[in-house]
């Protein structure tokens, strides 16, 4: 299956992220979708026209709902994510199916396009970046949440069981999205090429989950990495990683795992188009 194959697949059945990420928590006890919330809020008021670019099922589009944001629209390519998040949603909040690369707006439609772990699964990057910057008007915002690499035992644990379980089973690592978007000085120059050059900041966020060996491998079983998996392979991965981890854990089975993200937040350069990609 190639990448794509595989994201479609795994997105045929819906809300497997907002099953997930509501319970990997920073330090200030927010997920990183309230994260999201939050950064909105500092940066626009209620008539905001917002665009929730590769929105899944609407989870994220809910929270910026309730917290009063009513202009919003949802895009994605997955119908199975648009048909759940029709019905989490009110019908005010538009919703398209539409792919990242192409999307079905006017030209400086929105004052904030947000993505929400979902950026780094595009590839070419340039070609979207360059869509947000063309709907977005001048000095309108990007703000954009992605996983980045984190040295973390529990975390390290797993990714070297999956690296002997991918082995075994003949398949090479999976590489998603556009690497450009995971070495900082490249994410900046490729923004800024693409028009989204004005106050380009990436801060890097922690957040974790604490749980049993179980609770965790659930949370790991729902990655694109292990959905790829045979049957067979995803069983000695779970026995691997679940032995492998009962040893780090002081009661033999609770533990803590960090996941690194990264805030992406830029804006659209005043006065300038960005140049095709
Ligand atoms: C990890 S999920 C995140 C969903 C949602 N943002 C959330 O956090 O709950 C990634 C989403 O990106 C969508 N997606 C991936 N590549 C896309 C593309 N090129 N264009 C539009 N949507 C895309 C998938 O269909 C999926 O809904």
């Amino acid at each position: 299956m190639s990448p794509t194959e595989i994201l479609d697949r795994y997105h045929q059945c819906s809300g497997r992220t907002s099953d997930v990420f509501p319970f990997w928590l920073h330090a200030s006890g927010q997920c990183s979708y309230e994260m999201l919330v939050n950064r909105t809020s500092e940066a626009h008021t209620g008539d905001a026209r917002i665009l929730d670019l590769a929105c899944g099922d609407g989870y994220f589009l809910n929270l910026l709902w309730e917290k009063g944001f009513h202009h919003l629209t949802g895009s994605d390519r997955s119908g199975a994510e648009l048909e759940a998040a029709r019905e989490r949603l009110t019908s005010a909040v538009r919703l398209d199916r539409a792919d990242a690369h192409r999307q079905p707006y006017d030209d400086r439609s929105f004052d904030l396009v947000t993505c929400h772990m979902a950026l780094m699964l595009m590839k070419p990057l340039a070609p979207v970046l360059t869509e947000i910057a063309r709907i977005l008007k001048s000095g309108g915002r990007l703000i954009a949440l992605v996983p980045r690499p984190l040295l973390d035992p529990v975390m390290d644990c797993y990714r070297e069981a999956l690296q002997t379980v991918c082995a075994e089973t003949g398949l090479k690592p999976l590489q998603l999205g556009d690497p450009q978007l995971s070495r900082r000085n490249a994410a900046t120059r490729l923004l800024e090429a693409c028009g989204l050059g004005g106050e380009v900041r990436l801060e890097d966020l922690v957040v974790q989950r604490s749980g049993s060996v179980e609770a965790l491998w659930n949370a790991m079983a729902a990655s694109y990495d292990v959905f790829r998996l045979p049957t067979t392979a995803r069983t000695r991965l779970r026995q691997r990683v679940s032995a492998k981890w009962r040893t780090l854990s002081s009661d033999g089975d609770s533990l803590t795992c960090r996941m690194g993200l990264r805030l992406i937040t830029a804006v659209r350069m005043e006065g300038r188009d960005p140049s095709p990609q």
